[in-house]
């Protein structure tokens, strides 16, 4: 649910964050991160919507620029990955940030944290440091169509520890396994986000206490509070997978959408399907309108696709705080300790009732 009337409350993003770290001095700092990746979802909102007229189309480097999922990169891959890490870097408060476009953790010194414009008289307090998790371009292979995409963001407080490797050099085992501890499950994440590059560019995020959406008012350069405390309804009638992979479904998977398909769910009612392929733009729409949206593990990708620590975990943490339910089938998706920056869990998330549905079938078949 959200307020209808609330279709143009007059608070800002800017504005919003400001009453929040007033009201939550613990999270004060939160007040800056939030305000950088505002930053980069506007420039990464143009950067998308000019693509065509700027040649950002295509693949990085005309093709052959393979990232470590094994996936092509496109030209805007990259070059959000940059627009995001320099703004969060120039926050000042991040220690270590992992990106789907990163082989492996990127660990921020002290210099590399502060703008070199920035005047050299200020003296520079020891802030907590913060790890920032992301998915700079979320549903790319969409983007030269014109299909939605989005940017997806999670934010660990990483307390007191500081990963410091030599830049340029091979990872040591000592900075591996420092970089590696900084991986931490859902239920440690204290804000989650995402952007959607639509047909209208939204923010949509959680501090841990209800989720609120913001929309980018183009007049101003303001994202504007429109949906304030999103809810998911209980129940929905839209189902959103790849049905293209129906034939490697478990036979849960299989006989779930089946019934919902013909009607003979708990509902009664037959579903209908949406799927657009840029997880950002299928999560708003289910988050909004209700329903369920699947990458489920099957005979091919036994972890499906999405990617726990930048896709599933920071959706995950939204969709709870929207009242609804993330799971992998069996296991709640927030509790699960990543073994790797880019491990792939199954993802079924979105209403309550529809999620515990689904659920039933995993639990008999298990
Ligand atoms: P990304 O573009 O960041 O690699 O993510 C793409 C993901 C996700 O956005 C979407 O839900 C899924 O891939 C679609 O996968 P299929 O094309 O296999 O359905
Ligand atoms: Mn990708
Ligand atoms: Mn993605
Ligand atoms: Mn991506």
């Amino acid at each position: 649910k959200f307020s209808e009337e609330c279709s143009y409350t007059g608070i800002t993003l800017t504005r919003y964050m400001i009453e929040f770290a007033r009201a939550n001095p613990e999270l004060a700092e939160l007040e800056s991160i939030l305000a950088s990746i505002q930053t980069a979802c506007k420039t990464i909102s143009t950067l998308v919507r000019r693509s065509s007229m700027t040649g950002l189309v295509g693949l990085q480097g005309g093709g052959g620029s393979v990232n470590v999922q094994g996936e092509e990169q496109k030209k805007l891959d990259v070059i959000t990955n940059d627009v995001l890490k320099n703004a969060l870097k120039f926050s000042g408060k991040m220690a270590t940030l992992a990106s789907e476009e990163e082989d492996a953790p990127v660990a921020l010194d002290e210099d590399d944290n502060y703008d070199a414009y920035r005047p050299k008289d200020i003296v520079i307090e020891e802030g907590n440091k913060y790890i920032a998790v992301f998915d700079p371009l979320d549903g790319s292979s969409n983007v030269d169509a014109g299909i939605p995409t989005g940017t997806i963001f999670g934010i660990f407080d990483e307390g007191d520890q500081t990963c410091v490797v030599d830049e340029g050099l091979p990872l040591t085992a000592a900075e591996q396994e420092c970089l590696a501890s900084t991986l931490r499950p859902g239920n440690a994440l204290i804000a989650s986000g995402y952007c959607l590059y639509s047909s209208a560019t939204h923010f949509v995020f959680t501090l841990g206490a209800g989720v609120q959406g913001f929309t980018l008012d183009e007049s101003n350069g303001e994202f504007v509070l429109t949906h304030p405390d999103i809810m998911l309804p209980p129940r929905g009638k839209i189902y959103s997978l790849n049905e293209g992979n129906r034939w490697a479904w478990d036979n849960a998977l299989r006989d779930y959408v089946t019934a919902i398909q013909k009607g003979e769910g708990e509902s009664g009612v037959a579903y209908t399907s949406r799927y657009i392929g840029s997880m950002v733009g299928d999560v708003h729409r289910t988050l909004l309108y209700g329903g369920i949206f699947a990458y489920a593990g099957d005979k091919k990708n036994v972890n499906g696709k999405l990617r726990l620590l930048y896709e599933a975990a920071p959706m995950s943490f939204l969709v709870e705080q929207a009242g609804g339910k993330a799971v992998t089938g069996l296991h709640r998706i927030m509790d699960i300790v990543p073994s790797g920056v880019h491990q792939r869990v199954p993802v079924i998330m979105g209403s309550p009732d529809d999620v515990a549905e689904c659920q039933k079938y995993y639990t008999a078949e298990s």
